[in-house]
Formats: structure tokens, C-alpha cells, sequence
């Protein structure tokens, strides 16, 4: 990222005083969002099912960012009561946030099951993922802006209504981008007239390989301008 600094600070804005939620923040691509809005100044809740990794990962931040508010919450995406008390913990600890971005997923997993019995990658991908973004609703801003962190797999997969949770399914790839693709239908029901929705909230899906080639793209624009 540091390649691209000077193009980031002359085209974003300083987040100072927003609160973000981070889900899925100590991933590789989680870091750097984490570190980027630290950067901006934004002060960031880290929801992680490994508090630990998210404590050390919380220490190396504020060591690059002494003055950062960083905190470290507990939430297992897979696990629908796991999301009740995060939510609960979110609403009786901090003010209503300005930013929320799942990042969170799990990819090319053996066959499992879930706590609540669910395929694993349909309970985090596309049923944590919902019920997550629906709670959260109530814990953000009006105006409050909500990425979802999709896949490009997902539009080469169609989804089989005989086994929505794929689990008849030995293809891997296949089984992780329908849970990517229900992932975006969810995110386009939160529409600002879908029920709940506050006005003014911004809801936005990003494709992590899709965005990497149209930032590549703009920074050659704008290298050819400059
Ligand atoms: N990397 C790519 O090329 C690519 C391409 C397309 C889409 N994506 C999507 O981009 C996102 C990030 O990918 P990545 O490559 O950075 O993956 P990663 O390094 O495996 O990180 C995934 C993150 O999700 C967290 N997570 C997984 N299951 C969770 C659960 N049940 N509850 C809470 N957190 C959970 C992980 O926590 P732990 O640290 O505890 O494991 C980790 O922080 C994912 O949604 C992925 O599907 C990635």
C-alpha cells in the first residue's frame, strides 16, 4: 500500500473521531483496512472469533499509531448466538458507529458443520453475514456507510435450490462462491427501502480483485494526468 500513499492522500479524506467495526480484521486483506483507517484516523472496533491474534495485531497497530483507539471484540460469524451478544456488547459499550465492514469469510474448507448445523461456509458466509447486517443496523449512524466483502467467483457459480447449502456439492470452489453469491443477493435486500434501513446509509459490496485492477487503473490515470 505504501506505493500508493501519496495517490491515497490526495483522494481520500481524514475519518477522524468515526467509529468503524472491522469484522474479519485479522485476515491479510482485514489488515489493511484496519491499518488504513487507522491511518485516516478512524477509531476501530476489531470483531474477531480469535481474540488473541486481534489483541497482538491491536499491540503492532499501536505501535505504528500510538495515539489510535483500537478494541478488541468477540464474534464468531458462524454462530448466530455469538452474533446476538456481540451486537449486544456493541450496543451497551459504544456510541452508534459510522462505518461497518464485513470482511469476514472462510473459503476452501473441508466439509463441516456448524455450531448451529449449517454447511460452514453458508452459516459465515451468507447466514452470519445477514444476520450480522441486519442487528448491526440498529447500532449505526444515519448516515452511517456498510461494505460487504463479496467475491468475482461468485458470478460464475449458479445456485442449486435443491441444496442451497451446497452440501451434496464436492466442487470447493463452487461450494464457496454460492455462499459468496446468497452473500449478495442479502446485500442488495439492504436497499434503502428494505425495512430497517435508515436514510441517508450507504451500502456497498466490494470485490477484492475487481477493486485491485480499477485502483491499479486510476492510479495510471492519474500517474498519465500528473
Ligand atoms: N484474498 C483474495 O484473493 C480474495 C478474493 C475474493 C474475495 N475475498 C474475500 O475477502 C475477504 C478476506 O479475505 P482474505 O484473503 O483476507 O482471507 P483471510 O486472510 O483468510 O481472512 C479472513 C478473515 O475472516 C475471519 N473469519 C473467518 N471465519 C470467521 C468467523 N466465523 N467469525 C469471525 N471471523 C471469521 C478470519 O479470522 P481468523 O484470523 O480467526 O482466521 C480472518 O480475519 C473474505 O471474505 C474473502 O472471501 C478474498
Amino acid at each position: 500500500m505504501r506505493k500508493y500513499e501519496k495517490w491515497i492522500k490526495n483522494n481520500t479524506h481524514l475519518l477522524t473521531n468515526q467509529l468503524a467495526i472491522v469484522v474479519g480484521g485479522t485476515g491479510s486483506i482485514g489488515k489493511e483496512i484496519i491499518d488504513y483507517l487507522l491511518y485516516l484516523k478512524a477509531k476501530v472496533i476489531i470483531a474477531a472469533r480469535n481474540v488473541d491474534k486481534a489483541e497482538t495485531l491491536k499491540k503492532q497497530l499501536l505501535l505504528k499509531y500510538p495515539d489510535a483507539k483500537v478494541y478488541v471484540e468477540y464474534l464468531d460469524l458462524s454462530d448466530l448466538e455469538s452474533i446476538d451478544k456481540f451486537q449486544l456488547e456493541i450496543d451497551k459499550k459504544y456510541p452508534k458507529a459510522d462505518i461497518f465492514i464485513n470482511n469476514a469469510g472462510v473459503y476452501h474448507l473441508p466439509k463441516s458443520i456448524s455450531k448451529d448445523g449449517y454447511e460452514i461456509h453458508f452459516a459465515t458466509n451468507t447466514l452470519g453475514n445477514f444476520y450480522l447486517s441486519k442487528k448491526i443496523l440498529y447500532d449505526m449512524k444515519e448516515n452511517a456507510k456498510m461494505v460487504f466483502v463479496s467475491s468475482l467467483s461468485a458470478n460464475f457459480f449458479k445456485i442449486n435450490f435443491e441444496d442451497v447449502q451446497q452440501l451434496h456439492c464436492n466442487n470447493k470452489m463452487k461450494v464457496y462462491a454460492v455462499s459468496k453469491r446468497f452473500m449478495i443477493a442479502n446485500t442488495l435486500s439492504l436497499s434503502p427501502d428494505s425495512l430497517g434501513l435508515k436514510l441517508g446509509m450507504l451500502v456497498g459490496m466490494l470485490f477484492p480483485l475487481v477493486a485491485i485492477f480499477v485502483f491499479l487503473k486510476l492510479h495510471k490515470i492519474i500517474k498519465k494526468r500528473g
